[in-house]
């Protein structure tokens, strides 16, 4: 049985309300796996794409149309905002981005200014307007998101991706006053462009707080907690769901439902089912299927997601997701059928 043209599953199980199937969709759903992508990618670097409606549009579709999911994640990059408002950041493949000069004093957070959406990324939010009217009665709700104000920071003061967090720790620990002034410029700027993206009309928004896991639970208490509930409990989202994505924060998952989100979003180092007793059935929850587990054979990817499903039993509320994004290498004929798998799988008739 399908639903009605007009409803969505992901939207439904967001708000834990019953649905025919498990709603679902994959973090780097748009990417190297798929062809289409890899074939856009060999005549436009990223940041031509995120400066472009159409080509936005299309790359975020594809996986919509390759793969049958419930949600289509706008295409767009953590440190896209960043780049609208003038820093230099490029993004290098195999590595991610690089930031020129990172942000380690007052002076050099004077650099971030405030972001103009309107003015700063037009291509964007063109892009939101175009995608909703693809999507219009088909089911599949649009995803906007934003990185964490901790992780960007992480980014903006390492430069790039980092093993240990030897800038940020110190800048933390050191300097707390100039530390809580960066996460607090940051903060604004990321609910201001959240703000145009739920405005220009994405229906679901995303925090990825994709390195929150390396931080002891005092010190993520301290200094990112109350950055990321400013964001997710923010008037300016208009009540429109949240979720609430990290890794490696099965230590403090109490304190990750704390900061907020409609879901909360885990990784596979914890099983859904301990997961949800800890942060209480009043909350959805996304994922959490290892990425690397889609390498292998696909009846040994399908009794995974199954377990997955299993350990849910049914409970309203559960989006099926991976526990972080696609890998590369991962094959789209395992994506698609994944898809179907989850779909076709019965619900239970109670939790
Ligand atoms: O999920 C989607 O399909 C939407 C697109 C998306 C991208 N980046 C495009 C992208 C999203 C949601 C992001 C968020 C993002 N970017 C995060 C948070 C999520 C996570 O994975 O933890 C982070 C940490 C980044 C920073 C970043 N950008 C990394 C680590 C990389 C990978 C570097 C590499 O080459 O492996 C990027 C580049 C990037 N952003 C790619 C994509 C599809 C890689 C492919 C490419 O270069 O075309």
């Amino acid at each position: 049985m399908t639903e009605p043209a007009a409803g969505s599953r992901l939207l439904d199980a967001l708000r834990r309300r019953r649905v025919d199937c498990t709603p679902v969709w994959f973090m780097r759903q748009a990417g190297r796996a798929l062809p289409g992508y890899r074939r856009i990618r060999e005549r436009y670097r990223l940041l031509d794409i995120c400066a472009d409606a159409d080509l936005t549009t299309q790359v975020t579709l594809e996986p919509v149309h390759a793969l049958g999911v419930d949600g289509a994640i706008l295409f767009a990059d953590i440190t896209t905002p960043l780049i609208a408002v003038g820093l230099e950041i490029d993004i290098v493949e195999g590595v991610g981005p690089v930031v020129e000069r990172p942000i380690r004093t007052s002076e050099d957070i004077a650099r971030i200014r405030a972001l103009d959406p309107q003015a700063d990324m037009p291509a964007q939010l063109q892009a939101i307007g175009m995608l909703r009217s693809e999507l219009s009665g088909s089911g599949v709700a649009l995803i906007g998101f934003a990185g964490a104000p901790f992780t960007v920071a992480s980014y903006l003061i390492e430069g790039r991706a980092t093993r240990d967090f030897l800038n940020t720790k110190r800048l933390m620990h050191e300097a707390p006053e100039v530390w809580h002034q960066l996460l607090d410029r940051l903060t604004g700027l990321l609910e201001n462009y959240l703000k145009a993206q739920v405005a220009a009309g994405v229906q679901v928004v995303q925090l990825f707080d994709s390195w929150a896991g390396a931080l002891a639970p005092r010190d993520y208490r301290r200094f990112a907690l109350p950055y990321s509930r400013r964001l997710l409990t923010s008037p300016a989202l208009d009540d429109t769901p949240t979720i609430h994505f990290s890794t490696g924060t099965a230590g403090f998952l109490e304190l990750i439902r704390e900061a907020g989100g409609t879901a909360v979003s885990v990784d596979w180092r914890i099983s859904l089912d301990s997961a949800w007793a800890r942060v209480g059935q009043d909350v959805a929850l996304q994922g959490n299927l290892d990425p690397l587990v889609l390498l292998a054979p696909f009846p040994t990817v399908r009794s995974e997601a199954m377990a997955i499903l299993d350990a849910a039993r049914g409970r309203p509320g559960h989006i099926f997701n991976l526990g972080h994004g696609v890998h590369p290498a991962t094959p789209v004929e395992t994506l698609r059928q994944l898809v179907d798998a989850v779909h076709e799988r019965p619900l239970p008739v109670a939790a």
